[in-house]
């Protein structure tokens, strides 16, 4: 028999497709914490697992009890006596459950303890300030090294992060590299970063902090020492110089018009503190702190009018003139 018309889902569709959905949610994205590449991560992860594993195992004798129990109860002429359920429900109820919980609390112990130290020395220290929507970037070893939502880490070495706020509390969290901590008014909070693989990973502020908490993404680049020395390197010296005309013009703008006043660009007249440094913007993943890619197109938005991408931001419109604009835009994009 051939049917025609439309085909409903049947129930097989749905399991598939929540199956799908299950298997997407756990181990896909940049963000999932069952990617683990770095060591804090994988002590999360290992601690995820043992409990779903657990649950897994748990929720199968349930089911298997609850199945024998309907089997048996159904059977014609059994009788049961009130004291016979006695033994089994002590053991599977209250002793089985009390070994599980203490055995996972010590292993949760444990993990807690490994998270406070870092493996090795940590040589490196960087430090994190959070603010309503972004993320302030210093290397306090490296004078002037400043840089805003995106830090960067020598594979294979342990990197002591120090966090503060400069406003409301955040919360720091690389789901792939190590557990959320947060950052709290009026405390510096400390933990680190370990990781041997190298790549870039996306971090998110994990404790609501306002309208735009979602848009307060960080990106960390781990990469071989030799490399990373010549980013810190490359962060304490004074910007790129302009090499074109227009680009020349662009920084004119900046410097002269209200740019300068929020925002600094090293070896410029631009020392204005409000603001993320923009001495590297060019280079940078995202603008906005992941609200927009960095392009030309999304940078002239944002100058013209960053209420548009990101309501309620720190930053104001502003009103540039149309011809000066694209020389602004190659300036900011030469800066890297
Ligand atoms: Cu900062 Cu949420």
């Amino acid at each position: 028999m051939s049917r025609s018309g439309p085909q409903w889902p049947t129930v097989r569709h749905a399991a598939a497709l929540g199956a799908v959905l299950v298997l997407a949610g756990c181990s896909g994205g940049a963000q999932s914490t069952l990617h683990a590449a770095g060591t804090g991560a994988r002590r999360t992860e290992g601690l995820w697992w043992l409990m779903f594993w657990i649950s897994v195992g748990i929720f199968a004798e349930v089911m298997a009890l609850l199945g024998w129990a309907l089997w048996r109860r159904r059977r014609p002429g059994v009788r049961t006596k009130g004291g016979d359920a006695l033994g089994p429900v002590t053991v599977l109820g209250v002793v089985i459950p009390m070994v599980i919980l203490v055995a996972v609390y010590g292993v949760g112990l444990r993990d807690l303890d490994a998270l406070a130290t870092p493996p090795g020395r940590a040589d490196i220290t960087v430090d994190v300030i959070g603010h309503r929507w972004w993320w302030e970037i210093h290397y306090p070893d490296q004078p002037g090294a400043v840089t805003a939502n995106e830090l960067h880490i020598p594979v294979g070495e342990s990197v002591r992060v120090r966090l503060r706020t400069a406003d409301v509390n955040h919360s720091f969290w690389v789901p792939q590299l190590m557990p959320k901590v947060d950052l709290i008014a009026g405390k510096t909070n400390q933990t680190w970063l370990h990781t041997d693989q190298a790549g870039t990973f996306r971090g998110q502020c994990a404790e609501y902090c306002g309208q735009q908490h979602a848009f307060m993404a960080f990106m960390v680049v781990a990469e071989p020492r030799a490399q990373f020395d010549s980013w810190l390197a490359a962060l304490s010296r004074p910007a790129t110089t302009p090499l074109t005309a227009a680009v020349q013009r662009g920084k004119t703008v900046f410097e002269q018009g209200a740019c300068a006043a929020c925002h600094t660009v090293r070896g410029t007249s631009a020392q204005g503190r409000v603001g993320p440094d923009l001495s590297t913007i060019g280079s940078r993943w995202s603008i906005g702190a992941g609200a927009a890619p960095n392009d030309a197109g999304h940078l002239g938005g944002w100058i013209a009018n960053s209420q548009t991408i990101k309501p309620g931001n720190a930053m104001p419109p502003q009103p540039v003139d149309a011809q000066d604009l694209p020389d602004l835009i190659a300036y900011l994009q030469s800066l890297k």
